[in-house]
């Protein structure tokens, strides 16, 4: 059992800081302005509003119901077969990979707060050899930014549930939310800014292909933090009185109103300065940084600005990642918090260097196995098998194999009938249909 609790506002922040992160700031813009903008909005908004929330609700309904880890809470769970069930709980392991190269961007990022402060790049071309010049040579540069993140992140860790983090989401949330409430303000004054809107806004549904909505669905997941415990084991630390919908529903608006602001803010910047808006994982690395450069110093504290509040936007979802195996551990085996942070840190470690390493020249066909470099397999399988596969997992579990009673009782005082019926019909039929449905198409008909 879990004793530490979060208080109301500590929960909603802690789930809040677990779903905003460099998904919100960095992926997103980066995937719409790959994916032809609009369309790709569209669908990741409808996948967020039918299957990223009716999940987000099921994990908060499942924890809150356990207050256990997430092996137990299908174990505890399951009317029978609680011994086959428990293997459902393995999903907390995808978490594993996606700290490994979720802590080598927030070592990038903490790199380019340093940028920011002292030279940014004058052009495009000088910031994309500089970033492209980290990336794939600067081994030790990027290996000592990714040592840095990952032991802040450990520190955290190491304090636990409320001192650790429930306070620095408490701290973090706030300020971030500021810093882009602020560059949003200014954004508006730029000539780009209508021009981002169109592109946000407006869908051009010819650059749809089966890839873009696959894409669009897992960074549903991922955006969210669904699909492999993480708000399950928020949830387990939940306090009793909290309203499972109405917290589930405040978190997914955030994190749909940060990485809307966030697009509209980069593209703003980005058709400011007539930049490519497809420039992939580098582009608030690229683009930003030489657009700052135009402004002088006005333009270094705005950088700094940006860097930080991404910063602060991965810490806060990097504990939360790792979390669902502490608690696992910690509650399964008696290990203690510190040493579960050893063994799963040892794990990540070696992992996230194998990633850093398969973007680098020189070391890249070491660990780069089926044409696909470590870095890009541990993204790719995350988001678009192991996210989507726990995603139906919970959808099954909760429509099929829990009681429908049962279900309903953990949710009655929480909402009314015709949204229960929504959300039910949601987890039985839209989400594991639907997901499987894409899943099986990009995996097999491609
Ligand atoms: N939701 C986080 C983001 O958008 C990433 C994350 C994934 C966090 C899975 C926890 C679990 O960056």
């Amino acid at each position: 059992m879990n004793k530490a609790r979060f208080s109301r506002l500590g929960f909603i922040l802690a789930a809040a800081g677990s779903a905003v992160g460099l998904g919100n700031i960095w992926k997103f813009p980066y995937m719409t302005g790959e994916n032809g903008g609009g369309a790709f909005v569209l669908i990741y908004l409808f996948t967020i509003t039918f299957i990223g929330l009716s999940l987000f609700i099921a994990e908060v309904l499942l924890g809150k119901a356990s207050r256990n880890d997430a092996v137990s809470t299908f174990e505890e769970l399951a009317p029978k077969n609680g011994h086959i069930w428990k293997y459902a709980g393995f999903m907390i392991f995808t978490g594993l990979l996606i700290f490994s190269f979720y802590t080598i961007v927030i070592g990038w990022i903490l790199k380019y707060i340093y940028v920011s402060a002292t030279s940014l790049p004058l052009n495009a071309k000088e910031a994309g050899a500089a970033f492209g010049g980290m990336v794939t040579t600067e081994t030790f540069t990027q290996f000592a930014f990714f040592n840095l993140a990952f032991f802040i992140i450990m520190f955290i860790l190491s304090k636990g549930i409320k001192q650790g983090i429930e306070k620095i989401n408490l701290i973090l949330m706030p300020l971030l939310i500021g810093i882009l409430l602020a560059l949003l303000l200014y954004a508006t004054t730029l000539n780009g800014f209508s021009q981002a809107l169109d592109f946000l806004f407006v869908p051009d549904w010819s650059k749809v292909t089966s890839t873009t909505i696959i894409k669009a669905v897992g960074h549903a997941f991922f955006t969210l933090s669904v699909g492999m415990g993480t708000i399950m084991t928020y949830a387990a630390s939940l306090n009793k009185d909290a309203n499972i919908v109405r917290a589930s529903a405040s978190v997914a608006i955030l994190d749909t109103v940060i990485a809307l602001v966030a697009g509209i803010v980069i593209f703003s910047f980005v058709f400011n300065a007539g930049a490519e808006p497809s420039a992939g994982p580098g582009l608030v690395f690229i683009s930003l940084p030489t657009i700052f450069s135009s402004f002088g110093i006005l333009g270094n504290i705005f950088s700094v600005s940006f860097f930080v509040a991404l910063a602060f936007a991965g810490i806060t979802s990097a504990v939360s990642i790792i979390e669902p195996g502490v608690l696992y551990m910690n509650t399964r085996f008696k290990i203690s918090r510190i040493k579960s942070l050893v063994i799963l840190g040892f794990i990540t470690y070696g992992m996230g260097t194998m990633a850093l390493l398969s973007n680098v020249k020189e070391y890249a066909s070491y660990v780069t196995f089926g044409g696909k470099g470590f870095f890009d397999i541990l993204d790719f399988a995350s988001s678009s098998i192991l996210m989507p596969l726990g995603g139906i997992i919970i959808a099954i579990f909760v429509g099929y194999v829990m009681q429908k009673e049962r279900v309903y009782s953990l949710l009655k005082d929480h909402t009314n009938d015709s949204i229960f019926n929504l959300w039910y019909f949601s987890i039985k039929y839209i989400t594991p249909i639907g997901v499987l449905a894409i899943m099986i198409n990009e995996l097999f008909f491609k």
